[in-house]
């Protein structure tokens, strides 16, 4: 079966520091942006070396102020995500300004500036909307302050330096495998079986302002259009666009009207609904509250509840997994990527190349960014233990909870 992996997977990093500032001199230059383009060109190349802050001139880490902005705190992978982000600076000696966005635009384009202003040396940013950020952007490239886009990719921007996140076509890849799996229409090991269903199924797409949500979606789609073909899986309400099927901002409660809104639509005289594809957990926990409300289904899959799919690996879903609620979820180790991020942020100040091992996959539409991804597993109930407790995601205690702790 195709892993999902894409386009060719390079080690040597595209750019140096030192070249990044360049390329930001030109962009600058091409904005016009004399007195800017002056002001950049007093920091010299090294980013560690140009930073706007108190820190400029100091390779210091005590004396380098790092932004890091993060979209929300109602999912708690942001949350763990923040955490790791901001601990791992902080052991590396650095100051850290980490703040949260409540998932608002404006908000976090206000508290990147605040960063800017207060002086931050390097910028770590999970965007909420990956095309809103360009004008702090390019007040970050005034300032000669590298940009690190953490796991969503900065959309329509020259002034991304790196991206660090996860396969996230293979993730989408993963996510159909999972439903696919939880159908029967492939073994554990994800070889075809005999079983051709046919079987209903409903899509869920993320959010459209999301890069990672079409990424998600074009894995998803190219493993599930064969079946879809034969006839092995049809979809009842004829939602088959992202369109359709997108969430908004990943809000559960936009997911659980939507799904209960398609079992009024197509499922009300009897139509069995046999799996659902859902790109994150927290849509999912909507997708299965809509589905445990209506049409006297059971509470688990048991008893007839679909399988629904996820990502995230949240305690709340694990738990659902465990007890046979939910299906699957995919694991994207946040500890990982916070690292990751840490490790491209100090050779970033350092001067150094950061190491890439993606440079074409992220186009973000002005240029490839380069990225580091890094690898998921998919999450059924009888892997919880050596995927997330054996390493420590989670505790026992916390996926017998729901609750972490
Ligand atoms: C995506 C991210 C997913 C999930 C989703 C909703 O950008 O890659 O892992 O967290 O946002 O928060």
């Amino acid at each position: 079966m195709d892993d999902g992996l894409r386009s060719g997977v390079e080690e040597t990093p595209p750019f140096t520091a030192k070249e990044l500032g360049m390329k930001k001199k030109y962009a600058l230059a091409a904005l016009g942006l004399v007195g800017a383009l002056a002001l950049a060109g007093c920091g010299g190349g090294g980013a560690g070396s140009a930073g706007g802050g108190d820190g400029a001139g100091s390779t210091d880490p005590g004396d380098l102020l790092i932004g890091v902005s993060m979209p929300t705190q109602t999912s708690e992978r942001w949350i763990a995500d923040g955490s790791a982000v901001e601990a791992g600076l902080e052991e590396s000696g650095y100051q850290v300004d980490l703040q949260y966005a409540g998932d608002d635009i404006p908000t976090q384009g206000q508290q990147i500036d605040q960063m800017i202003t207060k002086g931050a040396d390097l910028l770590i940013i999970a965007a909420i909307d990956g095309t809103a950020l360009s004008s702090q952007l390019d007040a970050a490239a005034a300032a000669n302050i590298p940009v690190i886009s953490y796991d969503r990719l900065i959309r329509d921007s020259e002034n991304v330096d790196f991206y660090v996140t996860f396969d996230n076509y293979k993730v989408g890849v993963q996510q159909a495998t999972s439903l696919l799996v939880g159908l029967g229409v492939l073994d554990a090991e994800g070889n075809e079986t005999d079983v051709k269903g046919p079987f209903n199924i409903e899509l869920f797409a993320g959010s459209l302002d999301d890069n990672n949500a079409h990424f998600f979606w074009e894995g998803a789609m190219d493993t599930l259009k064969p079946f879809m073909d034969d006839g092995v899986l049809t979809v009842p309400s004829g939602q088959t666009d992202i369109e359709q099927a997108a969430i908004l901002r990943w809000q559960q409660e936009t997911a659980q009207k939507r799904m209960e809104d398609l079992l009024t639509s197509t499922y009300g005289s009897g139509t069995k609904l046999d799996g659902v594809l859902s790109p994150y957990d927290g849509l999912s926990r909507g997708i299965i509250t809509a589905l445990q409300g209506t049409g006297g289904l059971g509470a688990n899959i048991e008893a007839g509840l679909p399988i629904v799919t996820g990502q995230d690996a949240e305690i709340g879903s694990v738990s659902l997994i465990n007890q046979g609620v939910q299906f699957a979820t995919i694991f994207k180790d946040t500890r990982k990527l916070a690292e990751q991020s840490v490790v491209v942020a100090e050779a970033m100040l350092a001067g150094d190349e950061p190491e890439a091992n993606d440079t074409e996959t992220y186009d973000n539409g002005v240029k490839v960014v380069p990225s580091y991804l890094l690898q998921s597993d998919i999450v059924y109930k009888d892997n919880i233990t050596p995927l997330l407790v054996d390493s420590g995601y989670w505790t026992q205690a916390e996926v017998d909870s729901g609750v972490a702790e």
